[in-house]
């Protein structure tokens, strides 16, 4: 355990671990609110929609988040894992001088090619959240190789940039920008990301394909609401709004 002074936050490193949302989730009731689950390799590393999330030990980031928000009534939930892409972002940028792209509703995408993805999860008791682990991948050291097992265009720090990434320190600035605008976040919700968020949707007022399970629906992107929602033109000229599903470009 690393804990860092004067942060929110504190470490947890394991070597390998099934899934580090998983882990969290089964360790819920002895894990604090701010403990980080970073896991150098996962074996059963999971996606959205079950989907699997392929994980290697070349050095990426496989963590969960441990939140324990204190009232539940408030907290921005459903907008939680579009923070994090916002920060996301904001970190390749400042960091790498990368332009990432957010594909609704937390992909991060680097010249269209996927080098991020979170997936929240919770842990319920007396049928009330206990906790949420939210879980980040970033392709930070992950070879070109590697990189074509994925069924997707997929990218790495190490494919971009041609370099090797110290990932434990990246996660450690990843988490202290996490914090710095943590607390307005929770007070103001998604109106607090709702502008650089909107900024980073290089897909509105483009033809997008929503998938959902196995069905696929073809619609224009109009905008996003208060809410994170996405906003969106059907064929038969009907305003929609996504509350869930895969974006396809
Ligand atoms: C997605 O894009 O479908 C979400 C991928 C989330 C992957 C991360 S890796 C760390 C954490 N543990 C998991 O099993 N999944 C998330």
């Amino acid at each position: 355990m690393i804990n860092c002074n004067m942060s929110k936050y504190s470490i947890v490193v394991l070597d390998e671990v099934f899934s580090t949302n998983g882990y969290a989730l089964e360790n819920m009731p002895f894990l604090e609110d701010g403990t980080v689950i970073f896991a150098l390799n996962q074996t059963s590393g999971r996606g959205r929609y079950n989907r699997k999330w392929i994980s290697d030990n070349s050095g990426n980031i496989y963590m969960s988040l441990v939140i324990k928000p204190t009232n539940l009534n408030n907290y921005p939930i459903t907008n939680l894992t579009q923070y994090l892409s916002v920060i996301i972002c904001e970190f390749l940028q400042s960091e790498f001088s990368l332009n990432p792209q957010i594909k609704w509703p937390n992909d991060i995408l680097i010249n269209g090619a996927k080098i991020s993805g979170i997936l929240a999860e919770s842990s319920y008791k007396n049928n009330k959240i206990e906790g949420i682990a939210l879980g980040l991948g970033l392709n930070v050291n992950m070879t070109e190789e590697t990189i074509h097992q994925i069924d997707q265009k997929a990218t790495s720090l190490h494919v971009l940039l041609n370099k090797k990434f110290d990932s434990e320190l990246l996660l450690r600035k990843l988490m202290d920008k996490f914090y710095q605008n943590y607390e307005e976040f929770v007070r103001y919700g998604f109106k607090s990301i709702k502008e650089t968020y909107i900024k980073k949707c290089g897909f509105l007022g483009k033809k997008i394909i929503i998938k959902e399970n196995e069905s696929q629906k073809k619609y224009i992107a109009k905008a996003i609401d208060d809410e994170g929602l996405l906003i969106a033109i059907d064929e038969f000229n009907n305003e929609c709004k996504i509350i869930t599903g895969d974006v396809l470009c």
